[in-house]
């Protein structure tokens, strides 16, 4: 091979893999967050059942911060986790920060999560904390608003008989509804306290 060839074909290598890499970077909704993130693009307006039966909008919850995170009740880890250590979060913020901010769980997979079973899920982690569900059409609504992922996922060994993949952002949105930060998942309680307070 000539030397020109031989530079012609690594040239053309080289393009292929940095746009295979482009190609798998932009499959991934969850971990492409940071690009999205800058601004006023997370949250909007969005029509749920709260986990006492009554239906809501984003402005039953105006005049308070929100916490919001997208999840389900048959969540295997991820969500319990996030739900724990968001307590834990208002627990180490203290009584009358934790007043401050309302905690928005919202279900990804209403099918199984009725208002009644947010209800006795989110309760188990908190007692101020209000699950939101709806239906499915309602739901796609909402996650798209927050950017938020979530693919049904066959799995034999789950009760149900699948698990939702889904991305694990909690979104701090201010007393208007506006996006002010979020919690990436697994973050450190220590970490969660100190993002959060700096918004109070
Ligand atoms: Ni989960």
């Amino acid at each position: 091979m000539s030397r020109t060839r031989l530079i012609s074909a690594l040239v053309g290598i080289i393009i292929l893999l940095v746009g295979a890499a482009i190609y798998v970077y932009n499959d991934r909704p969850a971990e492409n967050f940071e690009q999205v993130s800058t601004s006023a693009l997370i949250g909007g307006d969005f029509a749920l059942t709260d986990h006492n039966g009554k239906a809501v909008t984003q402005d039953d919850y105006k005049g308070v911060k929100k916490l919001v995170f997208f999840g389900f009740t048959n969540c295997p880890a991820v969500c319990p986790t996030e739900l724990y250590n968001i307590a834990t979060t208002l627990d180490e913020l203290g009584a009358e920060n934790a007043k401050k901010i309302q905690v928005l769980f919202i279900s990804i997979d209403p099918e199984q999560d009725t208002p009644e079973m947010m209800k006795e899920y989110v309760e188990a982690f908190h007692d101020d904390f209000i699950g939101l569900t709806g239906t499915v059409e309602q739901v796609a609504k909402a996650a798209k608003a927050f950017r938020v992922y979530y693919a049904r996922i066959p799995e034999e060994d789950s009760e149900i008989g699948y698990t939702m993949d889904h991305s694990a952002y909690s979104y701090l949105m201010d007393e208007n509804n506006q996006y002010l930060t979020h919690l990436p998942p697994n973050s450190e309680i220590e970490d969660m306290v100190v993002k959060i307070r700096e918004f109070l």
